[in-house]
């Protein structure tokens, strides 16, 4: 990872309440040489935008979703612009669960990539194969048409990508340092092909059961440039660890 930005990324997902937001925003100390990026959910962004301008922290914010749509009839559904609006730099696409629970497919994710660009977003483009697919040895194919279809007439250069195994989500069972550096390395081979010199700067950030203990193993793998953390991003302490280690 040297000469390349880093990035710790929390994805609160459905957790976390107004008072839990401020006082986590009141404890969590920035570093030099990381971004830091929270992604609360959506009602939250304003009073954590308000928070970090009053603390003067250098902090980050990320939608956890937008819709690909610039405004309009789409009940229930949060619009880049106003995410943006909220103080957010960065919005998460295509993340698992969006994946699984709510039919995204990677021409939604496509659409989704070019208007968060659009909107000055920088979006964080979620990949990973399921353990169905990892069983069925799939895993390079999916990935290949997973990072294709997103960057479809996008500068690769303007995205963020994070391998998420699904399987390694929320289970505790983490892809060990060396299996997350051996996909790393085969996503920036993949992003080579389209973009050699782009390939060299994109960051591609690891998620899956990363906590305060495992994080430092794959900071130190040369092709992993952050993590992209769920609950352990949840208690300040743990997280401000994590942040620590990159
Ligand atoms: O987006 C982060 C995430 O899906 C990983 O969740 O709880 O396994 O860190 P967790």
């Amino acid at each position: 990872s040297i000469g390349r930005k880093k990035y710790v990324i929390a994805n609160w997902k459905m957790n976390q309440n107004l008072q839990e937001t401020l006082s986590f925003f009141q404890k969590i100390q920035d570093e030099d040489g990381v971004e830091v990026v929270i992604c609360p959910p959506a009602p939250l962004l304003l009073p954590a935008h308000t928070q970090i301008m009053q603390e003067g922290k250098k902090l980050s914010l990320g939608a956890q979703n937008v819709h690909q749509e610039e405004k309009g009839a789409y009940t229930g559904e949060i619009a880049a612009n106003l995410v943006k609006e909220f103080g957010c730099q960065y919005t998460l696409i295509g993340h698992s669960e969006r994946r699984q629970y709510f039919q995204e497919d990677d021409q939604t994710i496509s659409l989704k990539v070019k208007r968060a660009l659009q909107e000055g977003l920088t979006p964080v483009v979620c990949i990973g194969e399921t353990l169905e697919q990892k069983h069925q040895a799939q895993t390079e194919k999916v990935l290949t048409s997973q990072i294709l279809l997103a960057l479809e007439g996008v500068n690769p250069a303007d995205v963020i990508f994070a391998y998420e195994p699904v399987w390694a989500i929320g289970t505790g069972e983490s892809a060990s340092p060396e299996e997350a550096q051996k996909m790393h390395h085969y996503i920036r081979a993949v992003l080579s092909h389209i973009d050699k010199k782009s390939a060299e700067q994109i960051a591609i950030l690891y998620g899956g059961s990363v906590n305060e203990t495992n994080a430092k193993e794959y900071a130190l793998m040369p092709d992993i440039d952050g993590v992209l953390v769920g609950g352990a991003s949840l208690k300040v302490d743990a997280f401000q660890k994590i942040i620590t280690v990159f």
